[in-house]
């Protein structure tokens, strides 16, 4: 696929992906690279322009991440933010140093003052609020660059070298608290590094359908699809391109959230497509028999998984081509260190290694969660699948503490339903990114009618996030959340209590094992 390309530098910041994301927003493709990529390869790019993001160091700090010099003279204009803005600096003779008193160090909502002269604020208001977060000070702007933004506390907030094209801002324009910030990384883009704005849904589809067509031929294509947002767009677009050479499937393992496998296998009817329902959900919960450990809920189910596929595609024979739904940020080699591994995720569409395929299809490797949704609208799936929240491949599994049972599975499927169907009544399903019901393995003593009851305590969770890694618990109005519990407590067998998770992650996680 031809189109303009940006490259975004990762410096190991915590908003990177939020940077590329409001890139391609304003219509332009880019990819997000290590600070360590060689020049040689940035220059093989060919990018339009290069945005320095932030990170956590210090540029005069001895580990400081770095760039090659030589990147300032290939006559492709920069965008330094925060972290990136300071490497500029330092990079091209100016100083950096550690803010020498608090007013100097800024965090926050800050009142800032442009330059509207300076292509990066062309037509836009000269007076705003950015957000900040920076703890050194550029105490020497280099030579060539103009100060084209100040606040009432920081002298230099922009920089700029228009004869070059270098422009460096200390605040996060790609946040939302930064006004008008989107409207300035669309400067740089269209104004400075001359976008013509190829990046769209519809021209991806149409040359990803074209692609597809081209690399499978006659052969026959195989996907593993768990209903999730993901795989469904893998489905859908595979089914555009190659129809019935396609085959879906679908792996019930009997923890999906009520009526789920009959929405998913209901949503590609319309396709003339192959569709296998593979009801497995006595042998998952046969081999989840007495097992209380999450992590070897996870693994069991991973392995299971991959067996029954293993099967469907003995049965099928001669599949050629497996699909994935692998996204964007799987893809992404970060720039900052590994993180440490707080549970072992794994995607039903997870490639199993020791199934022998021709060629891999990830169709959707340069797509962002919400450019994913994009195109799955444009292919016509239903919005309730399109716009689902994210369901974990181990499903009801990692969401019933304890031992797994099918009475367990049951009861805690119909306190999810009502939980989802309150919060959609209440409109608020747009405002809360996930939200669902967990068993917990505690019996407590209850009074229903005369008599005594002694039965389970059911969690909700809701979380609002931008990105799963941080989460908050999220602000649900008290009436919502009493209608949720009489409805629960009436008209669920087996339950007998509702507490809602007030726990941000961190430090818990979003789901509880
Ligand atoms: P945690 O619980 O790690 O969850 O804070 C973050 C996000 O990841 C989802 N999640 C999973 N997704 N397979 C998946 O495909 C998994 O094993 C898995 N475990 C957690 C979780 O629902 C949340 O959206």
């Amino acid at each position: 696929m031809s189109h303009q390309l940006v490259v975004v530098l990762d410096f190991g910041g915590q908003y990177n992906q939020l940077i590329a994301r409001r890139v391609r927003e304003c219509g332009v493709y880019c990819e997000v690279k290590p600070y360590t990529t060689p020049l040689e390869q940035i220059k093989a790019m060919a990018p339009i322009g290069i945005i320095f993001t932030g990170g956590p160091n210090s540029v005069y700090d001895e580990k400081a991440p770095h760039v090659d010099p030589e990147i300032f003279n290939l006559g492709i204009p920069v965008l330094g933010i925060c972290y990136g803005c300071q490497l500029m600096a330092h990079t091209l003779g100016g100083r950096v140093t550690a803010a020498q008193n608090d007013s100097a160090r800024e965090y926050g909502k800050t009142e800032t003052y442009y330059n509207t002269d300076c292509k990066l604020f062309k037509g836009l208001p000269a007076q705003g609020i950015s957000w900040m977060s920076h703890g050194d000070y550029m105490a020497k702007v280099p030579e060539g660059f103009d100060l084209v933004a100040h606040s009432d506390a920081c002298p230099n907030v922009a920089i700029a070298d228009e004869k070059w094209g270098f422009y460096g801002v200390q605040y996060h324009p790609e946040v939302n608290h930064t006004e008008n910030g989107v409207a300035m990384i669309r400067n740089f883009l269209y104004e400075v590094c001359g976008a013509a704005g190829d990046w769209s849904m519809g021209d991806y589809k149409n040359t990803a359908i074209r692609e597809i067509r081209e690399k499978v031929g006659g052969g026959k294509v195989l996907l593993a699809l768990s209903g999730g947002v993901d795989s469904s767009v893998v489905a859908a677009l595979l089914a555009e391109a190659v129809g019935n050479q396609l085959t879906c499937v679908f792996v019930d393992h009997g923890l999906m959230r009520k009526d789920e496998g009959d929405e998913v296998e209901r949503a590609f009817a319309r396709w003339d497509i192959n569709f296998v329902r593979v009801d497995a959900e006595r042998r998952f919960l046969d081999k989840l028999a007495g097992v209380t450990e999450p992590e070897r809920k996870r693994k069991i189910i991973g392995e299971e998984f991959i067996r029954v596929f293993e099967e469907e595609a003995k049965k099928i024979g001669a599949v050629d081509f497996l699909a994935q739904g692998t996204i964007y940020p799987d893809v992404i080699e970060s720039g900052a260190g590994d993180a440490a591994v707080i549970k072992s995720h794994h995607n039903v569409g997870g490639l199993p290694d020791y199934v022998d395929f021709k060629e891999i299809i990830e169709p959707l490797r340069l797509l962002f969660k919400d450019e994913v949704r994009q195109l799955g609208r444009e292919l016509g799936l239903p919005e309730y699948l399109v716009s689902r929240q994210p369901f974990p491949g181990p499903g009801l599994a990692i969401r019933i503490i304890g031992d797994i049972t099918k009475e367990k599975a049951d009861t805690l499927r119909e306190a999810d339903f009502i939980f989802r169907d309150e919060i959609a009544k209440a409109g608020l399903d747009g405002g809360i990114n996930q939200y669902f019901a967990v068993l917990t393995n505690t019996r407590s003593v209850g009074v229903m009618g005369d008599g005594r009851t002694y039965d389970y305590t059911l969690a909700l969770r809701a979380v609002t996030t931008d990105d799963f890694m941080t989460a908050d618990w999220a602000r649900i109005p008290y009436d919502v959340l009493d209608r949720v519990s009489v409805r629960i407590v009436n008209e669920v067998k087996g339950i007998n209590r509702i507490c809602y998770d007030i726990t941000s992650k961190p430090p818990a996680t979003v789901e509880w094992e």
